[in-house]
């Protein structure tokens, strides 16, 4: 396995790999990879010839108040754990690398971008879809997997792809979670002990909604109130910053199950101290 630091490594070895007709895939992380990484990764192995795994805190998706500095670092860790996965390059710039030049162009995915994550946190996908189509670009890659467990920022690197007319196929891959059902991520090892047990409550609502609406509830609205009482009696949850049901697809707020309907995004996302997580589930009627 090779470590490039170099944009321009990066994209003369990738340019070569293409023209000899060999498939790239691309999984872009911010590092410190867990499970979730690396099922991306191993999916990427099983589907692509060569396999190209990006690890950058892209410090441009991070509001002035957020955890850019302290989020969690450990390039020796990854690569070893990414090259035993099958990873056959890491792309490991420096920010100064990647926008050292006077940068001055974004791309923002209207609307999409400013709703459920968006609206708490300005700004973010902006840095997403920038850093994604930059990343894009320099790997040259075929496929470029995603995690179901970021879903907002799945359907906005799809529509960007579609819209820019971007020439590479997204796979999208399931959440993978903890034994007790927290979704895994690098943010988890913020949690202290008790908001560890509790952050568990995030995957329990989402369930109870799915019970909720097989069991043939249609009102959305009131199961969204009812879920709302029942995460913010958890002492350990500061704060909800939405529960909320959307339409799969284009994120379109639902307030009622429709007799049309075949798929319904529930998404949550709260903060356990300093912590913010999220989860989803795509409930299947
Ligand atoms: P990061 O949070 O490191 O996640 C990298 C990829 O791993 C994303 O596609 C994310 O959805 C996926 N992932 C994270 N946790 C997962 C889990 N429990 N199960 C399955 N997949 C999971 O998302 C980012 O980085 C950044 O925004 C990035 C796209 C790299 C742009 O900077």
């Amino acid at each position: 396995m090779k470590i490039i630091g170099k944009v321009s490594d990066c994209t003369f070895i990738a340019e070569k790999l293409r023209r000899g007709g060999v498939t790239i895939g691309f999984v872009p992380t911010m590092g410190f990879l867990h499970q979730g990484h690396l099922s991306l990764i191993r999916m990427a192995k099983k589907q692509c010839d060569r396999v190209i795994v990006s690890i950058f805190v892209n410090p441009t998706q991070f509001g002035p108040d957020e955890d850019f500095k302290k989020y969690p670092r450990d390039i020796k860790r990854d690569t070893a754990l990414a090259e035993k996965e099958g990873a056959d390059f890491i792309f490991h710039p420096t920010a100064k690398e990647m926008y050292g030049r006077g940068h001055r162009t974004v791309v923002v995915v209207k609307e999409l971008g400013n709703i459920m994550c968006g609206k708490y946190r300005p700004g973010h996908f902006e840095g997403v879809a920038t850093v994604v189509l930059k990343l894009l670009n320099i790997t040259r890659a075929n496929r470029v997997y995603f995690g179901e467990k970021d879903y907002q920022q799945m359907v906005i690197i799809k529509k960007m792809v579609s819209d820019l007319n971007v020439d590479v196929k997204v796979v999208s891959a399931p959440t993978i979670r903890e034994k007790d059902g927290l979704a895994m991520s690098s943010r988890n090892r913020y949690l202290t002990k008790k908001e560890r047990e509790n952050a568990v409550i995030l995957y329990r609502c989402l369930n109870l909604a799915n019970e909720m609406i097989k069991g043939g509830k249609r009102n959305l609205a009131q199961i969204q109130k009812e879920i709302l009482g029942e995460l913010n009696r958890n002492e350990f949850l500061k704060k909800v910053d939405y529960f909320e049901f959307r339409d799969p697809e284009n994120l379109e707020e639902k307030s009622r199950v429709e007799s049309s309907d075949r798929r319904i995004l529930a998404a949550v996302a709260a903060w356990f101290g300093d912590t913010r997580l999220i989860d989803n589930m795509v409930i299947k009627l």
